[in-house]
């Protein structure tokens, strides 16, 4: 009876987390910011990097970061003042913490503009907007949708007041449940659009655009874009990821659980484009549309097919939750900063990290309108808060993290910890010591 009592809690509690570190990962960087940054990169000699990035680099910097978290078991920057401390090393160390929260922080104000498209768009789509739309129409409502700060601000609020009210009820439990039928239910439409993809005369080429590279397309920049989006993708590189492993037991694989993350979100990623390319190719559309490529290409098939209306509310309404679950794991950490550092509550912290974080997301949103011509180095707002942490902040954080696990944590307790055979940790030593940070210094310094 206990043991039976002790195999389920654990089960749970594993099922729990997995969903928590699946619905952080899999969001709107892989339906909508995946199949765009391909068709701006040039297509399949990006996913091929990206691909690589993913298996070599952010495998096992997922690891690492939950590694980090299931030590510390507080915010990332007091995990790794503490862990700097218990190990005898610098306080530097936790810079990693504090970029981490920096990053998300700024990731949040323009992920809840994203949502706030997302939560427009499941508007439209109720209410039959999209039906009998060509492509002029559909770029039309795209773009008028960008030009109107007004209903941006409303979307934008209402998605950030989600988000704010699900971390300051914490009903994380019931979320959960959610997730575990919506999230399926997400990977079934997707594939019910690649099969409608796959019937039309646009597949073979989006096959081709997207499996067969051409890499005399890679540049520093396009890697450097595909190691960004890896870790943005994943949730890396911003204090997610130590976050939930705090909620890690003792027993769990991380290996294992790292490798069932990473394979689910690659698949809605490969699915995503897989549904969306067809469309650009077969109506004659541009792949490097850019940010709206999403918006002005799915518009197209819903409108058209019978139970559009349906399946297009499905679709934007799975699209929404799967954006709040990642951006619920965005403000996590900047709430719980501010609940250990200054003397607010849960509710208080909550309001003012999104309070912040919704101003921003204000000046991101003016971007595509008012502030259009506002440029700093050369971006507008959006750009630069994209560029800033997906190119910058979310490499070093990830960096520092995996650095940490190779040179800083006691060997033997980390061996223990992954039970590898000496074969085994004799690999994972060199990914995380040299393949993984000298992959990322390369690109990085490459890049500059
Ligand atoms: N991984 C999420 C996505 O792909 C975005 C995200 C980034 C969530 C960082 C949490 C932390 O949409
Ligand atoms: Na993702």
């Amino acid at each position: 009876m206990s043991a039976l009592k002790q195999g389920h809690g654990q089960w749970s509690s594993r099922m729990g987390f997995m969903l928590a570190a699946v619905g952080s990962a899999v969001g709107l960087g892989n339906i909508w910011k995946f199949p765009y940054m391909v068709g701006q990169s040039g297509g399949a000699a990006f996913v091929a990097v990206y691909l690589i990035c993913i298996a070599m680099i952010g495998l096992p910097i997922i690891v690492a970061e939950w590694m980090i978290g299931r030590r510390g078991q507080k915010n990332p920057i007091n995990t790794m003042a503490d862990l700097a401390a218990a190990n005898g090393r610098s306080k530097g160390w936790v810079m990693v913490g504090v970029s981490g929260t920096l990053a998300g922080f700024l990731i949040l104000s323009f992920y809840s503009v994203i949502g706030g498209w997302a939560l427009s768009y499941l508007i439209d789509a109720m209410s039959g907007g999209f039906t009998g739309m060509d492509k002029d129409a559909a770029g039309a409502a795209f773009s008028g949708m960008l030009g109107d700060p007004g209903s941006l601000t409303i979307w934008h609020t209402a998605f950030m007041a989600l988000t704010a009210g699900v971390v300051a009820m914490g009903v994380a439990g019931g979320l959960e449940r959610a997730s575990k039928i919506l999230m399926p239910a997400l990977g079934v439409l997707l594939a019910l659009m690649v099969g409608y993809g796959a019937a039309s005369d646009g597949f073979g080429r989006a096959l081709e655009y997207l499996f067969a590279p051409d890499f005399s397309k890679l540049t520093g920049e396009v890697v450097l874009a595909a190691l960004g989006h890896a870790f943005f993708t994943l949730s890396l590189g911003m204090g997610v990821m130590i976050a939930y492993g705090s909620y890690l037991g003792e027993k769990v694989d991380l290996l294992r659980a790292a490798r069932t993350v990473a394979i689910m979100d690659t698949v809605i990623a490969l699915g995503a484009g897989l549904a969306i390319f067809p469309i650009v190719f077969a109506n004659g559309l541009d792949p490097a549309a850019g940010p709206g490529l999403i918006f002005v290409t799915l518009p197209l098939v819903f409108g058209k097919i019978t139970g559009g209306v349906i399946l297009a509310g499905m679709f934007f309404l799975l699209l929404t939750f799967a954006a709040l679950t990642s951006a619920i794991s965005l403000l996590e950490p900047s709430v719980e900063l501010l609940q250990e550092r200054t003397p607010l509550g849960r509710v208080g912290a909550t309001l003012l990290a999104s309070a912040v974080i919704w101003a921003l997301g204000i000046a991101a949103l003016l971007s595509f309108n008012v502030w259009s011509d506002v440029l700093i180095f050369g971006n507008n707002i959006f750009d630069l808060l994209d560029k800033l942490t997906s190119k910058f902040l979310l490499p070093l954080t990830a960096l520092g993290a995996v650095l940490f696990v190779g040179w800083c944590l006691d060997r033997d307790s980390v061996r223990d910890e992954l039970n590898l055979s000496s074969g085994g940790f004799a690999l994972w030593n060199l990914v995380v010591r040299f393949v993984a940070p000298i992959g990322v210094l390369v690109v990085f310094v490459s890049s500059l």
